[in-house]
């Protein structure tokens, strides 16, 4: 049979998924769920086809980044697989000296600290994206077989880094807590700042239009450190670069996500057509900050160790609560922790479709 076409005539086959209909600020029939970080160590089949084969060298290999993308869809049935790759990979394409260390995360060869470092990286082009291309497209032609509620056909996810979190890895060269000299160059150098986040948006916004040029059917920007600034900082010196670098992506619904963002969720709306929503705002609190987005979230991952019975409730609690968004796409308020039991996440997700929508 051509697709397109089924016994019933073409309803089904041309019935847009959940996942994109949230997005579009409605309510499906079912509602759409993914967990961020849902490709992983939690998987056993994760842990075994990475094994020797390091973080980033995963990423590049095509094959490999889309059998792992896919590795949670098959699983657990959730309604959208995110690509398999990092926020430092277009750092990486870019030519910069990157790794991720196992436990620790991403570390630079150099961090970039003075004008003249700003002045030498920002001249670096994002470089060929070949082996990102060609994994969505192979991720892409088997979510095309797979439904998603009453769609024949599965969403990918794209994501980029946004510009903030990207600067604060390269001014602190490792993880940091707060992020003191990436805030402190903000401050004393503001022509190196704008520089630097005028490149970062670049190659984060490019990145993403790579994965929508390839098939991705909506994007993540990524500012898991953006919680760390204030208001004022964060609207004037940071948040202006995150909007260049979603208004890059076209053709592709934009989500925006942060962590510790409850007092920037009105900046972090404003460019993006969906807002993730960490597990310490609720989102009835969020959908009256944020009027008229759809919005993403937020069940606290630590409940994924707490106990059938107190996560039912709490997802009951979240779902309730996220009725206040004109759409709502449920997921973790941060990433699945390493060491969940799969099984809780694929119980999670039949209870989720099986909830009034
Ligand atoms: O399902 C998915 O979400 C998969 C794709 C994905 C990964 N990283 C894979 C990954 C995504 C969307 C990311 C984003 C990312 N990477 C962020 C933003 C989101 C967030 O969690 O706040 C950040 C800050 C990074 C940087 C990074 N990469 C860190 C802090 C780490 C953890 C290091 C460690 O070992 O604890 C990574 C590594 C990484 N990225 C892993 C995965 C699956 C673990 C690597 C492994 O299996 O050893």
């Amino acid at each position: 049979m051509p697709s397109g076409v089924s016994i019933y005539g073409t309803i089904a086959s041309v019935t847009t998924p959940p996942l994109l209909q949230a997005l579009a600020g409605t309510r499906p029939r079912t509602l759409p769920v993914w967990f961020m970080r849902q490709a992983g160590r939690s998987l056993p089949e994760y842990r075994e086809v990475r094994r020797g084969v390091a973080m980033l060298d995963s990423c590049l290999r095509p094959e490999l980044a889309a059998e792992i993308t896919l590795q949670p869809v098959r699983r657990h049935n959730v309604d959208a697989a995110i690509f398999f790759s990092d926020i430092m990979v277009p750092l990486k394409l870019a030519g910069v000296g990157v790794d991720i260390a196992p436990g620790i995360g991403p570390v630079m060869d150099a961090p970039v600290r003075t004008a003249s470092d700003v002045a030498a990286l920002v001249t670096r082009e994002l470089g060929d994206v070949s082996a990102i291309t060609d994994a969505v497209r192979l991720v892409v032609a088997e979510l095309s077989q797979t439904p998603s509620g009453d769609a024949s056909w599965t969403p990918l996810i794209g994501f980029a880094g946004a510009p903030f979190t990207l600067a604060a890895y390269l001014v602190e060269g490792r993880p940091s807590r707060d992020h003191l000299a990436a805030r402190a160059m903000m401050h004393a150098d503001p022509a190196s700042w704008n520089a630097l986040l005028t490149w970062c948006a670049r190659i984060s916004g490019e990145f993403m239009a790579a994965q929508v040029a390839a098939g991705a059917s909506a994007v993540q920007l990524f500012d898991s450190w953006c919680g760390s600034l204030s208001l004022a900082d964060y609207a004037a010196r940071v948040a202006p670069f995150s909007r260049e670098a979603l208004a890059l992506v076209e053709g592709a619904p934009r989500l925006h996500f942060g962590t510790g963002t409850g007092h920037l969720l009105a900046e972090m709306a404003k460019g993006a057509d969906a807002v993730g929503v960490d597990y310490r705002t609720p989102l009835d609190e969020a959908a009256s900050l944020v009027p008229g987005k759809p919005l993403q979230g937020n069940i606290d991952p630590a409940l994924l160790a707490s106990g059938w019975d107190a996560l039912e409730a709490a997802t009951r609690d979240v779902v309730e609560r996220g009725r206040r968004a004109p759409g709502h796409v449920v997921n973790l308020g941060h990433g699945v922790p390493p060491e969940t039991d799969p099984d809780v996440l694929t119980r999670l997700v039949a209870l989720i479709h099986s909830l009034p929508a």
